[in-house]
């Protein structure tokens, strides 16, 4: 029979977002649905990958023999994770819209109204594409980068510093792009190329996503 391209291939994708604790009722969070990172999986499987899905809280659901879904709502749970999975994966894809900073402190109990101003002392979580970026040896690494302004300097930043393969920008500045939407416009970016893409279902911007995977990697330049 046919090798599918992803046939004996292991791909991590992180997806949603995290919730960080304040106290027992209220959380950090941000409005990623996990749409993009599911249908990135949906792809995975497609092209005969095994794939393991962390995901942040979303409502989607999706099952499949070769796919291991954890359901985390930290980015600390989501790092933790990941980076017990890291060395055995070929492919990873960080399109989870991961938490910068959680609180200090956790309340244990419901925090009353008092003052007429209240703060939250910050402190950073842990970077997982950074992290994978450090300790990549034979992966192919893939990251997101969502933006409002400077979007392809920032991006290009964001794939130096975290040592990846190719960035996928999408932009708030785009109508139907970023999070929740069922559609999306993307630009792919290497060190030194940019592909822009039309707007179009999530579905077929997974699909663009990973044909360019395939290139590279069937250019013998990985795994
Ligand atoms: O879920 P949807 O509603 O479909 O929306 C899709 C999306 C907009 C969430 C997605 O397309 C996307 O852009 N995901 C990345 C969002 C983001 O947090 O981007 P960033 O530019 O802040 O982060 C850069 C990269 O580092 C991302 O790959 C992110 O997953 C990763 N990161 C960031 C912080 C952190 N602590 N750990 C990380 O791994």
């Amino acid at each position: 029979f046919k090798k599918m391209p992803l046939y004996g291939k292991k791909v991590l994708i992180t997806a949603g977002p995290t919730y960080e604790a304040i106290d027992p009722v209220r959380y950090i969070g941000n409005h990623s649905s996990g749409k993009m990172g599911y249908e990135m999986t949906k792809t995975a499987l497609n092209l005969g990958a095994k794939v393991i899905l962390i995901s942040g809280p979303t409502h989607l659901k999706l099952s499949h023999p070769n796919l291991e879904l954890v359901k985390v709502n930290t980015a600390q749970e989501m790092f933790d994770h990941a980076m017990q999975q890291f060395e055995s994966v070929n492919i990873a894809i960080a399109s989870a819209a991961v938490s910068d900073y959680r609180p200090k402190t956790y309340q244990n109990q419901k925090v009353k109204k008092t003052e007429d101003t209240f703060r939250i002392d910050l402190v950073k979580n842990p970077d997982i594409l950074k992290t994978f970026g450090q300790n990549k040896t034979h992966q192919f690494l893939v990251g997101f980068a969502l933006e409002t302004n400077n979007e392809v300097e920032n991006a290009k930043q964001k794939l130096a510093k975290k040592n990846l393969d190719f960035i996928v920008l999408n932009s708030l500045q785009d109508k139907g792009a970023g999070f929740k939407n069922d559609t999306n416009k993307i630009s792919i970016i290497t060190k030194d190329n940019i592909k822009r893409f039309d707007i179009k279902p999530k579905p077929e911007v997974a699909q663009d996503i990973f044909n360019e995977i395939l290139s590279f990697i069937s250019d013998g330049k990985d795994n």
